[in-house]
């Protein structure tokens, strides 16, 4: 019997072993994890259960029965983060290259499969070649087999890829399906067709970096969510992550212990908006003195910068949070912002997170190269993704809301359950001087007429009294106690209770 005991011990050790030490060192040397040491970081400590330790891969062409690694280069399991459980797998760069070859897909699948049935997030750890290409079509499969899964979960448990080394060819359609990808900067890629190909293709001449590293797909792709300086780091923010999101669309986010008063005044609102109505200030600054504990998980910060995405905390729940950025081309609303908000707002949605939306917006950025780029269908987007959702709403427009801009930031017409307005709000079609310069272009040889008239719109249009006249704002409130009242918000929100006609599915504008 002991010698029974001793070879589970020993057959375990050689998986634990992967690629073996020399290949090992390799992966040290590139200044990155392996695929257990980044499961020992991203999960709580002893809570891993590992499947399919011995799977064996089939193939024996190009000599390939005899390189036998148990375990397939990828570990597969759950663990948990706080407590929480989640399905994980990790590529292990080390075993042939981390290339998924049909048995390895399998083991991915099968994670995906329980985390389904059991209602829990799944994380991948990708460190890989791509397709094993020694196995040819039967790899191929493999990845759709994963593809399928990835769709079939979508909007039912949260999926989140890290991106931890090489990600090519069809490889990266995997994570791109997935909810949020992060990348570490300098050690980890992804692109469709790798430079070599690039070259012989299109004449151009780009490193693998500049063609698919961490800052250009958080800043100019937008297909990363977020980069990272190491491993260490980025497995750190998953778990931060994690912690705001519920398991599954069967249950309501976690509920966190909070140590900071939820009808905390906050004087220094009451200045944030300057006296001179053009000038920016950062809605960062309201976003961190509305959360718990200041604390902003915030998604896509290198991307379309004039609208904030992310994840706070009121009175320990998840919420998720759109701005406007005034820092940024004036917080207007364009392609990209429109995009990264409407893909935020329908996460939010599938997984019951509330959504406080914070509005500052001039309206929708005007050019030839925005509306050949199609700024009314990607526009569109945000407008439908607010139109659909159906978890709580509560608005806060902080200055200017001009235009189908107004509309589209979660207006009361488009079911906003609490829609406020701080004293400083412009709620009118477009600004004033372009209001006048319209409206009363006859008179515009007339300077001081028009700054009459500029003055008497302002006097009547720029403000939230229009609005609060029709009931389209709920209710003007003091900057200073925006916390408190957006927090009571939502607290009398937790049984709402919406729901759209039936349909097979909807046909947003893609
Ligand atoms: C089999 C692979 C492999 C692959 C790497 N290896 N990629 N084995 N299939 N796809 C093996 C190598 O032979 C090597 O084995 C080990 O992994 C490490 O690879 P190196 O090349 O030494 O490492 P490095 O210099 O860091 O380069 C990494 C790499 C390179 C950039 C990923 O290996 C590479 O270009 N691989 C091929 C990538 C590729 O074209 N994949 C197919 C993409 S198409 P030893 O024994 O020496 O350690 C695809 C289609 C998916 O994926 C379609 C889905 C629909």
């Amino acid at each position: 019997m002991p010698s029974v005991l001793e070879q589970l011990e020993t057959r375990r050790e050689q998986a634990r072993m992967g690629g073996g030490q020399r290949r090992i060192d390799v992966q040290h040397g590139k200044g990155k994890l392996t695929a257990r040491e980044r499961l020992d970081v991203l999960l709580d400590e002893g809570s891993f259960e590992e499947f399919d330790m011995f799977v064996a891969h089939r193939c024996v062409d190009f000599g390939m029965e005899k390189q036998q690694y148990p375990g397939d280069g990828v570990v597969t399991g759950w663990g948990t983060i706080n407590g929480r459980m989640v399905y994980v797998f990790s590529q292990d760069f080390t075993v042939l290259g981390g290339s998924l070859s049909e048995t390895h897909a399998q083991k991915i699948c099968k994670i995906m499969d329980m985390a389904l049935k059991n209602g829990a997030p799944v994380i991948g750890l990708n460190d890989s070649g791509g397709a094993r290409i020694q196995e040819g079509v039967a790899a191929l499969g493999g990845y759709a087999d994963v593809f399928q899964r990835n769709v079939m979960a979508s909007g039912v448990v949260p999926q989140i890829s890290v991106i931890m080394g090489p990600c090519a060819g069809g490889a990266v359609y995997s994570p791109a399906m997935t909810d949020f990808i992060f990348m570490v900067r300098d050690s980890s890629y992804m692109f469709v067709t790798g430079p070599d190909v690039v070259k012989t293709v299109t004449n151009e001449i780009v490193t693998a970096e500049e063609l698919g590293g961490a800052k250009t797909h958080t800043s100019k792709s937008s297909v990363a969510d977020g980069a990272y300086d190491n491993d260490m780091e980025a497995l750190y923010e998953v778990r931060r992550l994690v912690d705001f999101l519920p398991l599954s669309n069967r249950e309501k986010p976690p509920v966190r212990p909070f140590n900071d008063d939820p009808a905390r005044i906050d004087d220094s609102l009451d200045t944030l908006i300057p006296d001179n109505p053009n000038a920016p200030y950062d809605m960062q600054e309201l976003i961190k003195k509305l959360a718990d504990e200041a604390d902003f998980f915030e998604i896509q910060a290198e991307f379309a910068k004039n609208i904030l995405t992310g994840f706070i905390r009121l009175e320990g729940q998840t919420v998720g949070v759109v701005a406007n950025q005034p820092m940024v081309l004036a917080g207007c609303l364009d392609i990209d912002s429109s995009r990264k908000a409407a893909r935020f707002v329908r996460f939010c949605d599938a997984f019951e997170i509330p959504i406080l939306t914070l509005v500052d917006v001039p309206g929708f950025l005007p050019g030839t190269t925005q509306e050949y780029g199609g700024v009314i269908k990607h526009g569109a987007k945000l407008l439908f993704a607010y139109g659909e959702a159906t978890v709580p709403k509560v608005t806060v427009i902080t200055r200017k809301a001009y235009g189908g801009a107004y509309d589209v930031m979660s207006s009361k017409h488009l079911r906003g359950d609490f829609n406020y307005a701080w004293p400083t709000a412009q709620i009118a079609v477009m600004g004033a001087k372009g209001a006048v310069e319209i409206i009363h272009r006859a008179d515009l040889h007339d300077p001081d007429k028009i700054a009459a008239l500029t003055d008497n719109y302002e006097a009547q249009f720029a403000s939230p009294f229009k609005a609060a006249e029709r009931g389209f704002i709920d209710e003007v409130i003091m900057p200073h106690s925006t916390r408190k009242r957006v927090t009571r918000a939502f607290a009398s929100l937790r049984g709402k209770s919406l729901t759209n006609p039936w349909k097979k599915h909807d046909n947003i504008p893609l």
